[in-house]
């Protein structure tokens, strides 16, 4: 058995997690820095970089606690070297090169957008994962389409021209007056509302599987301004079936035409209920399966770490520990 020690500060969560073998989760934790973020309305990186700093030595003390794990019972220590803030993942870097270097165990630096790949299945007790997977990668920065063609082996299928969906999602949520991060909120107001009550186009449908949701929230702002009357939890669940019809029509399209085992979910949108529902029903519908990871594995998290740097070590083996921080990391895709 490998027990890893992941560490994520890649952004506005610090985050450790003991994990066993890349599946076994024996604790989680993470701790959100919103709120100190919430008043400027989005995440100013200095903040986050301090706050990390503070944060960091009582969280993986805590993550070492609740999972009943002595210093001697961690055989790897893993960390979000990027994408990210710099100044945020070089303190879980440094963290984590710190533990290893006092503990002799190895270190391995794991990407973050790989990582949320894992969390999809970290759920998952089945033994085997059946591939390939069509996976939507939906977060605050980034939302991408891909092809998960087996461990280690990801094709990009398509990637979105402007916003992010959870960017989307932020700044329809900061026109409506509604807070920060919007996702959550929109995603509360929107089953009180009338899904069909605002006409919104469906933004490059049936045009290959980029995505663009920047024009979608333009339209949604143009719309209100139109009508100042209308409802907020009517633009909101408007504003969510829109982004979920692009994004579900699209993985759907992709699953098909690769012939997948299942869609995935990921990154934060991944917890948007409508999201979440309607691949539920597209892969009922198609005979596939479905790989939704709990909404705790949907938000930054550690555990998803500590998973990925278990199948990273056993093809890559550990990283160098001259290794730094790369704010810009992307997946190596093989295309
Ligand atoms: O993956 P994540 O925690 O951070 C990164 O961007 O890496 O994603 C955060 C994003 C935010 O834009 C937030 O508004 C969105 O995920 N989000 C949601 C929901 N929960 C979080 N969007 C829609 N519905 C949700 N329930
Ligand atoms: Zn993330």
């Amino acid at each position: 058995m490998t027990t890893i020690l992941g560490i994520e500060t890649s952004c506005d969560e610090t985050a450790a997690a003991v994990v066993d073998d890349g599946r076994d989760v024996r604790s989680s934790i993470v701790s959100s820095q919103v709120d100190l973020h919430a008043r400027y309305g989005g995440v100013v990186p200095e903040i986050a970089g301090r706050a990390h700093e503070a944060l960091i030595t009582p969280v993986v003390a805590e993550a070492l606690v609740e999972a009943g794990a002595a210093d001697s019972d961690i055989d790897v220590v893993a960390a979000t070297c990027g994408p990210g803030l710099v100044g945020s993942l070089l303190v879980g870097v440094a963290a984590a090169k710190a533990l290893a270097l006092v503990w002799d165990v190895p270190y391995i630096g794991i990407n973050h957008h790989e990582a949320h790949l894992y969390a999809a299945l970290l759920d998952e007790h089945d033994a085997e994962v059946q591939f390939p997977l069509v996976t939507l990668l939906v977060s605050g920065g980034h939302t991408m389409l891909i092809s998960f063609e087996g461990h280690g082996r990801y094709r990009l299928l398509g990637a979105t021209r402007d916003d992010a969906a959870g960017e989307a999602f932020d700044k329809v949520a900061r026109y409506l007056g509604l807070g920060y991060p919007g996702g959550p909120i929109i995603d509360r107001l929107a089953s009180e509302g009338d899904p069909t009550a605002v006409p919104l186009t469906r933004a490059m449908l049936d045009d290959g599987y980029d995505f663009s949701f920047s024009g979608i929230k333009t339209a949604v702002i143009n719309w209100v301004r139109a009508h100042p009357d209308v409802a907020t939890a009517d633009v909101a669940a408007s504003f969510q079936a829109c982004v979920t019809d692009v994004l579900t029509h699209k993985a759907r399209k992709a699953a098909r035409e690769i012939s997948a085992a299942g869609i995935c979910l990921a990154g934060g949108v991944a917890a948007n209920s409508a999201l979440r529902e309607r691949t539920l029903d597209i892969c009922m519908e198609d005979g596939i399966n479905a790989y939704l990871p709990s909404r705790a594995m949907c938000t930054d998290n550690a555990a998803m770490i500590a998973a990925t740097a278990w199948y990273r070590l056993a093809s890559d083996g550990p990283s160098d520990l001259d290794g730094g921080a790369d704010p810009n990391l992307r997946i190596d895709f093989l295309n």
